[in-house]
């Protein structure tokens, strides 16, 4: 059955380790006859979550505020599967990633749950210099459990600091296996 995927990406630098890591998933996934639509967090206006609990505001835009997470909403609220990518900072995910996460606490406030009340699984994708994704792979696990969400699993690629460094990397196909599978 084909799949509606959405990617948010939260790495900063397009052509970087994770945007390879992206690109793999995409083909596998497009492979596979799914369907993928990429948010590049980096490049949109998305600004961090006010703590009103005010959502509910529209069925367009559950939050109060209306910046780029309009897309998110309208892309998540349809899809089947979400990939969460960023490169490691300080052992999370990045802010772009973790500021558009938050944001989507406004889907959970309307409509009786419109972030759990669809059966839907979710993947890591992630690059970093070193190998300390053990914090964060707690956090990402967690969310799953919270939210009912099916627990893809995780592409984690250490060892990549500079741009290009993942090339050749195992990492790079496991990527691609996740995307055909989901
Ligand atoms: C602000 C910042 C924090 C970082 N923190 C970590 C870290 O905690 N552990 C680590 O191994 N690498 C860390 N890194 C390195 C990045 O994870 C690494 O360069 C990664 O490949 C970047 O992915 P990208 O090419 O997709 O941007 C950090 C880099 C930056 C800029």
């Amino acid at each position: 059955m084909s799949k509606k995927i959405v990617i948010l990406n939260g790495s900063p630098r397009r052509n970087g380790n994770t945007s390879t890591l992206v690109k793999a998933f995409t083909e596998g996934a497009g492979s596979a006859g799914h369907t993928v639509t990429e948010f590049f967090l980096d490049r949109m206006e998305i600004h961090g979550c006010k703590g009103c609990f005010g959502g509910r505001s529209s069925r367009e835009c559950p939050c109060v505020q209306k910046d780029d997470m309009i897309q998110i909403y309208a892309a998540v609220r349809e899809c089947d599967v979400i990939v969460m990518a960023s490169p490691l900072y300080y052992w999370n995910m990045s802010g772009q990633l973790r500021t558009a996460v938050d944001r989507l606490f406004a889907l959970e406030e309307g409509d009786g749950n419109l972030l759990r009340g669809h059966d839907r699984s979710c993947a890591l994708l992630m690059a970093a210099e070193g190998n300390g994704f053990e914090d964060v792979v707690q956090y990402f696990d967690h969310l799953m459990e919270h939210l009912r969400w099916k627990n893809l699993g995780h592409v984690l690629a250490g060892g990549n600091g500079d741009v290009g460094d993942i090339q050749g990397k195992p990492e790079i196909e496991q990527a691609r296996a996740l995307g055909r599978a989901v």
